[in-house]
């Protein structure tokens, strides 16, 4: 298994200066009641490649949110994030309009649905689109010129990740000390599905210009090849996963993201009592004094879901599931009841906006009709969350519900997988088919998000397997998570990100 430490190994040994690009930062600055506070999401891209950073003392661009994120930076926009291993932060800040043109446009309401089968439908603007390119004009001159904190090497590898900086490629001087490599962490739709989009020839030609290219799965490197070839004149060796476009080639695989199993399984702590004792008390309304936890959670079965609230998590189908489970098998009435802990993303969009309201219609509907006035059946907690009040509930719920309609990875189902694999008595995992990660948890209960009877009876098969089984299983998928560390996965991306800049261009580091 491939630690933190041997990632710093590997990259110590680098003779590359390491730039990572991302939209959303690895934390934010928020001050709270006067002291400047700094907070990291629950989960996402962003705080997975942060160990990344730090490992490699890369330079991190990102976009800055808060007006304390702008206040902490010195006069260059730079911070050095203080910690044992630091790293470079550089903040780009978007004024409004660029704002709803890059990220609130042409990202999340173009390439996001386009590029997700969840019959969102994409629009098109070239407004948005002139705003997306400026701003990924602007991430490729905060890469070109921020400079790098140490000693000077020879190279410089950028790492650019995901859709909203696809551009980003195509704004880059090339030169024999860069190397171009991109992650695109979102599902690559079908050809039949990208064709409809104005811009997508740019779009292609700047992903060509990567030295290296990589997805989660296969499938997404299969569907990314048919679009080339049916798009620009293309030669593709499919042995080597190699693009030849004009005379750049650009190796293009799938290396499927892991997690931090170390740090999931420090932060399972199943004795740590605070938090759960809130979470008993402000959900469930039960003093603490009076209950044991243990004695809880075996009254009270958790069912539990943890999304970022998007219409691609399947979470009105999920509700709709559950609700045929209520029905379907009136024993677990009274004694099981679903938490959905819901982050909230991309709120001045309106289909968000209008999926808040139909999730939480569609949870009031089920409470009214099966609640009762001591026991609801479903609890929705909108908010933010800290990673460890997560995983402190991965390890006590009775069944998990990851059920996207389609999603790249989902790093959710492999946190809870981790995190379960530490107690004795683990919950079950109910995975979409549809998630990447359904590749890689193959003991999971899989079903077709779309279908609801499929994922009631699933709910039921999962409240009802002996402790036995669910461990087995969890232990079995563990296994498979222990040797895809996000450390093993960013070594191998780099490495393979060196090797084809050495094979295609001879650069030499
Ligand atoms: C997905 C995307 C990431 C993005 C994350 C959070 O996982 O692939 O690129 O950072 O969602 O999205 P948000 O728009 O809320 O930052």
């Amino acid at each position: 298994m491939t630690s933190y430490f041997d990632l710093k190994d590997f990259l110590l040994d680098q003779k590359y200066h390491l730039y990572i690009a991302a939209d959303a930062q690895p934390f934010l600055n928020k001050r709270v009641k006067g002291t400047m506070t700094t907070q990291v999401a629950a989960g996402g891209v962003s705080v997975a490649l942060e160990p990344v950073a730090r490992a490699g003392n890369a330079v991190f661009i990102s976009r800055g949110k808060t007006i304390e994120d702008k206040e902490i930076l010195d006069k260059n926009g730079i911070i050095t994030v203080n910690h044992k291993d630091p790293y470079t932060l550089r903040r780009i800040f978007l004024p409004q309009e660029d704002l709803d043109g890059y990220y609130n446009g042409f990202s999340n309401q173009t390439l996001w649905p386009l590029c997700h089968v969840a019959f969102e439908t994409p629009i098109f603007s070239n407004i948005w689109y002139e705003k997306y390119k400026k701003v990924n004009s602007e991430f490729a001159h905060a890469l070109e010129t921020t400079p790098y904190n140490g000693a000077e090497k020879a190279a410089k590898v950028y790492f650019i990740n995901d859709y909203q900086l696809s551009l980003v490629p195509s704004f880059l001087k090339k030169t024999p000390e860069t190397i171009i490599s991109l992650f695109w962490h979102i599902p690559w739709p079908t050809w039949e599905v990208f064709r409809i989009l104005p811009q997508k020839k740019e779009i292609l030609q700047s992903l060509l210009q990567c030295d290296f290219l990589a997805f989660h799965r296969d499938y997404h490197v299969r569907n990314f090849f048919s679009t080339l070839r049916r798009e620009l004149a293309v030669r593709i060796d499919e042995e080597k996963k190699t693009v030849h476009f004009g005379n750049h080639a650009t190796v293009v695989k799938s290396l499927p993201m892991g997690i931090d199993t170390d740090v999931i399984k420090s932060l399972s702590t199943p004795e740590d009592s605070g938090l759960l004792t809130h979470f008993i008390k402000s959900i469930f309304r039960v003093e603490k004094e009076k209950i044991p936890h243990e004695d809880f959670f075996n009254n009270t079965k958790v069912i539990l879901g943890v999304d970022r609230l998007d219409y691609t998590k399947g979470l009105t189908m999920r509700l709709t599931a559950l609700e045929r489970f209520l029905e379907k098998y009136p024993r677990f009435l009274g004694n099981v009841s679903y938490v959905g802990f819901l982050a909230l993303s991309r709120e001045n969009i309106p289909s968000y906006q209008m999926l808040k309201k139909t999730v939480r219609e569609k949870a009031r509907e089920i409470n009214k009709r099966f609640g009762t006035k001591q026991w609801k059946p479903v609890h929705l907690l909108p908010g933010v969350f800290s990673r460890q009040e997560l995983i402190s509930l991965y390890t006590h719920a009775a069944v998990c519900l990851v059920t996207p309609l389609d999603d790249g990875m989902n790093l959710v189902s492999k946190e809870f997988v981790i995190a379960s694999s530490t107690t004795t008595n683990p919950g079950a995992l109910v995975l979409s088919q549809f998630a990447g990660s359904a590749t890689d948890l193959t003991s999971a209960l899989i079903v077709n998000a779309y279908d609801t009877e499929e994922t009631a009876d699933a709910i039921a098969q999962g409240l009802s397997m002996d402790q036995n089984e669910r461990k087995e299983r969890i232990m079995r998928m563990a296994a498979t998570l222990e040797e895809q560390s996000v450390y093993a996965w960013s070594k191998e991306f780099l490495r393979q990100a060196l090797a084809a800049a050495k094979e295609n261009r001879g650069v030499n580091v």
